[in-house]
């Protein structure tokens, strides 16, 4: 069965274990947004990787991993994290790029920094943004025009030379020059000319064949540009949906919907986090469970598990299937709280709004659960016991979707599968 990977959260979820964890039974594992501003922390064989573009399945022999239309791409990381794993794997990885996803060019991170967007929201100064507004506005650079330097110069030209005119005291823009600029995307995206394919025919005839096709799903619900914490959000569709955008394909073949949530709620970047922990438990939680940006270094915002949020991301997903990760960073406490309802405007509710700015001024309402002392390490879900248990299935009965993964630490055997 096709499966999709969908975190729940503000990103961070622990994707980056999931996806590894269940890429080496597919046949093809597919990036469907974002770009390199995702950090997935995969372990492999004992080694840790920070990966932000390259899809899971590049560590198995034997699956194909696509770059879909709807990812930014970056080539000078994509090389840099590609030539870090094919040392590690002994080989390269078996990689495809759309021929419509759109390149980071080096002045898109220019001008994410000249109009500091990466102060305001806390962004992770990839030109993400950039990149992704120069797409929507029809004067973007495709992967496909790799194949046609001509093109590609001219696109490069036109949007430099409408760039220095938009910004005429950058020195950084004015130093660009676009034979060098097309010279270095071609150089670097190279390796990758006889891999340039129509994703959403491949992926499409993949799914139809019935083959197991994963989708890895980057960042989070609550950062997708629609219906996210906005304007404190992504620029990509981070939800199930962005995947029918991304590639058209019949997304009605992906029976399973896996949502990846923490046991508790981080934040990175700005913007609106009701259930943020600003005292000791916030920053016990922040160092037991190593919160800091596999991207930027920055240390994220941790606060108790918000099951307002986590249903609005589950129903925005339609996920049907739970994984719930980092259960062990909340070892040794007495009490866990749990966030039911906010209240707004004086009123209890248990609808999340939609917009950031409200979001602002929710006040969680708790429930305490019993903590317990250490995770043990179990067999079998059957043997899940006490308090430990009673977390997990409070989090099924609050949400109506089965826990079928939980995760305790960071390797793959911290891991308890649970079949349906
Ligand atoms: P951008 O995606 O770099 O434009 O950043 C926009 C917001 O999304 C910022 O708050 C980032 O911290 C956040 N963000 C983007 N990607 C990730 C991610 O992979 N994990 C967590 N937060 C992210």
């Amino acid at each position: 069965m096709a499966t999709a990977v969908l975190g729940l959260q503000w990103g961070d979820e622990g994707k980056g274990k999931i996806t590894h964890l269940l890429a080496g039974s597919a046949s093809m594992v597919v990036r469907w947004n974002g770009g390199p501003n995702a950090g997935h922390t995969v372990i492999d064989r004992g080694v840790k990787f920070g990966t932000h573009l390259l899809p899971a399945g590049v560590f198995y022999e034997g699956v194909t991993s696509v770059i879909a239309g709807g990812v930014v791409v970056d080539l000078a990381v994509l090389r840099e994290e590609h030539d870090a794993v094919a040392r590690h794997l002994g080989r390269a990885p078996r990689l495809l790029l759309a021929e419509n996803a759109h390149l980071i060019m080096p002045y898109h991170r220019i001008l994410e920094d000249a109009e500091g967007s990466g102060a305001r929201f806390g962004t992770t100064r990839r030109g993400i943004a950039p990149a992704y507004r120069d797409k929507a506005a029809h004067v973007g650079v495709r992967v496909g025009d790799l194949l046609e330097p001509r093109r590609l110069r001219d696109k490069v030209a036109w949007r430099l030379d409408l760039l220095r005119r938009e910004w005429p005291s950058s020195a950084e823009l004015r130093a660009l020059d676009p034979d060098d600029l097309v010279a270095s995307q071609i150089a670097l995206g190279r390796p990758w000319f006889e891999s340039i394919v129509e994703a959403s025919s491949v992926v499409g005839r993949a799914l139809a064949a019935g083959e197991e096709v994963m989708f890895e799903g980057a960042q989070g619900a609550l950062l997708d540009v629609d219906f996210g914490t906005y304007p404190y959000v992504t620029s990509s569709s981070t939800l199930f949906g962005g995947i029918a955008t991304s590639l058209a394909v019949d997304v009605g073949r992906i029976g399973r919907r896996l949502g990846v949530t923490k046991a508790y709620q981080t934040r990175v970047g700005e913007g609106p986090f009701p259930t943020e922990l600003n005292d000791p438990t916030g920053a016990g939680l922040r160092d037991r469970g190593g919160e800091f940006g596999t991207t930027t270094g920055r240390p994220r915002r941790c606060g108790w598990l918000d099951l307002v949020a986590l249903r609005y991301a589950i129903r925005l997903n339609g996920a049907n299937e739970l994984a719930l990760t980092k259960v062990d960073v909340l070892d040794g406490l007495a009490k866990i709280k749990v966030c039911r309802a906010y209240r707004l405007d004086g009123k209890v509710t248990e609808e999340f709004p939609l917009s950031g700015e409200r979001l602002a001024t929710a006040e969680p309402v708790y429930e305490e659960l019993a903590g317990w002392p250490t995770w043990r390490r179990v067999a079998s879900w059957d043997e899940l016991a006490g308090a430990a248990r009673n977390y997990v299935q409070f989090i099924e009965e609050a949400t109506g979707v089965p826990v079928t993964i939980l995760s305790y630490g960071p390797s793959p055997e911290d891991t308890l599968h649970r079949a349906l």
